[in-house]
């Protein structure tokens, strides 16, 4: 729909837990399609959307778990997510909760024209309920054992009078859409193509009306009119995707429109709900339906799945962290074409980054830029590229670079670039412009600078920032990005600047791979083994979905004693190792007061101390003093981790020693 707008979203992740790498990979796959979209049919044209799940039995229950009211749970996890985005370079447009006022209206209002279509009812219903699921089972639905076939864990008898959705009577214009949307497009409903046959058999094999409201939680929107029943979690949370268009303050206004293409990328897990449940309901409010659903694969890592059992939880801001936003997003948006399911690995992540970003593009950047000043004095006007050394080659590969994005593949559209970057280095190779006169340097530089040109165009949906230094090195400082055709005739002056990705040594490595290593932990009620490893089989979220509550042994604390605890920002000036504590790291830290405090911390195993000095932490700065492997020690470095420390704890803004922390 070269002509039309275009409007990507997210699933909006249940505030349950942080977000990782499954969540981390989703939201970075429609931010790279959203920018790309942005690059052809410009700006006004493009909305991106994503947000959190607050709602639920299951956030109702976490709350209540660290004796906390839901809304103040949600308000934590979500302002994790929103910080998280902002760290990978995530440029969504709007973020939407459930809880928001403006969402809360649109589900009333999407209720009541469901109702005025005689689409709603209220029934006696009697049934087995998934709460980590939020989802009825039938008899014949659930595992051996009686169980959940996705936790593998009990399911609760519920005996509820609920109201329902009449899905039953959407069986055959399901079934019309699906078609309708083939013929029109040449593409299937929901991709990729298996996931769509899934959907259709499960469609045609008979559809049962659903449950659309609870009774024995109240952590949702009350039904109009029946406060007793809360509004169905996932009816909902669907409803996000439409409720943000019906803001008008917000960038999305007007989005649900016919002319607008409706992208929903979402896991695999949750297909029948965006392909079946949500068109539904839409056809039933009248509204039209998406346009696709695009249903990718599920990361495991290292093989297994990730839990906080193995410890082996991905952590993106941490990789961002020490590798750069923009390496984590090159890495998981090249390791697996889209609709596969991926491994990730962090020997994989460090191999990419050295071979393919060190080598491969940061070499054809720094000898390019190297050799035209050395040999040109830092300009090369645009010559005539004759003979033409690389158009074909360029041409190629942008088209190859379009074709692959229109599809959302970004792996393929990234080998096609890099193919390009190789081609680069080849070139170079090949023309050995130090054997050669001015005039060839020029011709041959030229061609090189013009291949880094387009690449960095090309890559900027994938690496926004570096993508701007990239240019910047090249005399192309803030050139908004956009799809480039080959020989755009501007000069370049070039201005070499660091290494857009530093080569990881082995030393470097080592260190690395030691400090994202799978620290395993005591299993937590929910996730047994036997529930891990068939939850692995399927491919599914189990624990992920989840997420295992902190743990639930200590009581709760009143806020006044809380409020005893004087925590406050500190900056660590030096650190050491305690001598013979092969734990101890004997800290110097500035709390903000006239002296330095010396704390003793048990994080020797996570960190080397030149690693910590500059970093701020947070203090706990009226622990009584005491004596630590011999030394005195005056407070205490908050950190995260049980047994085995994971991180330290700190503020994600810039703030002076001294400040408090509540
Ligand atoms: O399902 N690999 O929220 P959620 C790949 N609130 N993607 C993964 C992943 C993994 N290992 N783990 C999670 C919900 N994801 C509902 C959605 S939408 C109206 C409501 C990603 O927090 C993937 O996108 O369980 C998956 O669909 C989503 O996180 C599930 O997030």
């Amino acid at each position: 729909m070269a002509d039309g707008r275009f409007y990507i979203t997210t699933p909006i992740y249940y505030v349950s837990d942080v977000p990782h790498l499954g969540h981390a990979y989703t939201t970075v796959v429609a931010d790279a399609i959203s920018r790309y979209q942005r690059m052809t049919l410009g700006r006004d044209r493009v909305r991106f959307l994503t947000g959190t799940d607050d709602h639920g039995q299951k956030i109702e229950r976490q709350a209540a778990e660290r004796g906390q009211a839901p809304k103040a749970y949600a308000d934590r996890i979500a302002g994790e997510y929103q910080a998280t985005w902002r760290q990978l370079g995530i440029a969504n447009d709007d973020f939407i909760r459930t809880t928001d006022p403006r969402h809360e209206a649109v589900v009333l209002d999407l209720w009541s024209r469901m109702v005025e279509r005689g689409d709603i009812y209220l029934r006696d219903y009697e049934g087995w309920y998934c709460v980590p699921c939020e989802q009825f089972y039938l008899d014949k639905e659930l595992a051996e054992g009686g169980v959940c076939p996705v936790h593998r864990r009990a399911v609760e008898r519920v005996k509820e009078q609920n109201f329902f959705f009449r899905l039953s009577a959407y069986q055959e214009r399901l079934v019309a859409f699906y078609d309708n949307v083939q013929r029109r497009t040449g593409r299937p409903f929901v991709e990729p193509q298996n996931r769509m046959n899934e959907v259709r058999a499960f469609v045609e094999a008979g559809l049962q009306d659903f449950s659309v409201s609870r009774t024995n939680f109240t952590w949702g929107i009350p039904v109009p009119g029946r406060a007793d029943h809360v509004i169905y979690v996932w009816m909902d949370a669907l409803t996000n995707y439409y409720s943000a268009t019906r803001d008008e303050a917000s960038p999305l206004a007007g989005f649900w429109a016919d002319d607008v293409e409706i992208v929903h990328l979402i896991g695999k897990e949750i297909s029948r709900f965006h392909a079946i449940y949500w068109p539904a309901m839409l056809m039933s409010a009248g509204l039209r339906p998406p346009s696709r659903v695009f249903a990718h694969g599920w990361w495991t890592v290292d093989g297994e799945k990730m839990s906080k059992t193995r410890g082996n939880v991905v952590d993106p801001v941490r990789l961002a962290g020490d590798l750069g936003a923009d390496a984590f997003r090159y890495f998981v948006l090249r390791e697996v074409p889209l609709g596969a399911d991926g491994d990730f690995s962090h020997e994989a992540l460090l191999q990419r980054y050295n071979a393919e970003l060190a080598n491969d593009l940061g070499n054809l950047l720094n000898r390019t830029l190297g050799m035209v000043s050395r040999y040109l004095g830092s300009d090369v006007a645009a010559p005539v590229d004759d003979p033409p050394a690389l158009t074909g080659s360029v041409t190629a590969a942008i088209q190859a670079y379009v074709e692959q994005m229109d599809r959302m593949n970004t792996s393929a559209a990234l080998a096609a670039l890099w193919g390009l970057v190789r081609e680069g280095n080849t070139f170079i190779e090949r023309s050995a412009p130090w054997k050669q006169g001015k005039a060839e340097q020029e011709q041959i530089l030229w061609n090189a600078l013009e291949v880094l040109r387009i690449v960095g165009h090309l890559v900027s949906p994938f690496m926004p920032e570096r993508s701007v230094e990239l240019l910047r090195q090249m005399g192309r400082e803030g050139e908004a990005p956009h799809l480039p055709g080959w020989g755009a005739g501007k000069p370049f002056h070039v201005q070499p600047g660091t290494p857009l990705f530093p080569r990881i040594d082995d030393v470097r490595r080592a260190e690395l791979l030691a400090r994202w290593a799978p620290r395993p932990q005591e299993p937590g009620p929910e996730e047994t083994q036997e529930g891990a490893s068939a939850a692995a089989s399927q491919g599914l979220p189990v624990a992920l979905q989840e997420s295992p509550a902190a743990p639930a042994d200590k009581p709760p604390v009143q806020f006044d004693e809380f409020g005893r605890l004087d925590l406050r920002v500190a900056r660590i000036t030096a650190a050491e190792r305690v001598p013979k504590k092969d734990k101890l790291l004997k800290l110097t830290v500035d709390a903000g007061e006239a002296a330095p405090r010396t704390v003793v911390a048990g994080i020797a195993a996570a960190y080397a101390p030149e690693a910590l000095v500059g970093r701020t932490v947070i203090l706990l700065a009226n622990l009584k003093p005491a004596k630590i492997g011999g030394v005195l020690s005056q407070g205490m470095v908050l950190a995260a981790g049980g047994e085995a420390i994971v991180g330290l704890s700190t503020v994600d803004v810039d703030c002076p020693p001294g400040t408090p922390v509540r």
